[in-house]
């Protein structure tokens, strides 16, 4: 089992089960012409979330990481008529990729996409009373990650799904020792989430196009 034929697997799914979708390659096309990093949830993945958006019938979404909106738009294309998504983005530059990229696939008006640091957008979310949130992902700087997990809990209610993307990261996630903040910031948030007792959680390896990574997934089932 090797890298080419997880991608080749990633294609074969892709192409039979993602229809092709103008605006969704528009985006991603768009994010490579503005040098955005190529971290974007794969077609597969993004249809994942989509259908668990679908699934709980979520009418609000908050996701945490917007780089050039890829996953924005499959989750808010899960929103029902008046349904909203918000979410978080420091860089101003993917935050403005991402807009073109809203308007272009026609949902510029569910979004509600706040540029500046998540860990400042959060608290301002609580204060004005923004949840509770049907669905929360979290995709942003992963040392972060353990803190993004207490403000989702805070804009949750019974039945919120939270996910975050990229708690494997090949593997290193077992690492007890590593001194890579990213990796001790996913182990924190994963044993966080694992031992949460409001929360029933755990986490999936993922192997595909954009390598071997992981979600995690949990739902609120008594929220504090
Ligand atoms: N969810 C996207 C990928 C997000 S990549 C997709 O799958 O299509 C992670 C994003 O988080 C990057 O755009 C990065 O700029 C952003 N980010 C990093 N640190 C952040 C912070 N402190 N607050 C908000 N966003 C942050
Ligand atoms: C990175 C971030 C992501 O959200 C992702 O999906 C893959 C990689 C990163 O920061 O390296
Ligand atoms: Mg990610």
């Amino acid at each position: 089992m090797n890298q080419p034929q997880w991608i080749e697997v990633d294609r074969y799914i892709s192409e039979l089960f993602v229809a092709n979708e103008p605006a969704m390659e528009a985006a991603l096309a768009e994010s490579v012409k503005a040098d955005l990093p190529a971290i974007a949830v794969a077609a597969n993945q993004g249809k994942f979330l989509q259908i668990l958006a679908l699934a709980m019938r979520a009418r609000r979404i908050l996701e945490v990481g917007t780089l050039g909106g890829y996953s924005s738009l499959w989750l808010a294309k899960a929103l029902p008529p008046g349904g909203r998504l918000i979410t978080l983005e420091v860089d101003p530059k993917h935050a403005e990729v991402a807009r073109g990229n809203f308007a272009r696939a026609g949902v510029a008006d569910r979004i509600d996409l706040r540029v500046g640091p998540a860990l400042e957008a959060l608290p301002k979310l609580v204060e004005e009373d923004g949840g509770p949130f049907d669905m929360i992902f979290i995709d942003a700087d992963k040392p972060n990650y353990p803190r993004y997990l207490e403000w989702a809990v805070r804009l949750a209610r019974r039945g919120t799904l939270i996910l975050a993307d990229n708690v494997v990261r090949e593997g290193q996630v077992i690492d007890a020792t590593s001194k890579d903040e990213r990796v001790r910031g996913t182990r924190q948030f994963n044993e966080a989430f694992a031992h949460h007792p409001g929360i029933v959680a755990t986490a999936l390896q993922t192997v595909g196009a954009k390598g071997y990574d992981g979600f995690a997934i949990g739902v609120v089932v008594e929220p504090s």
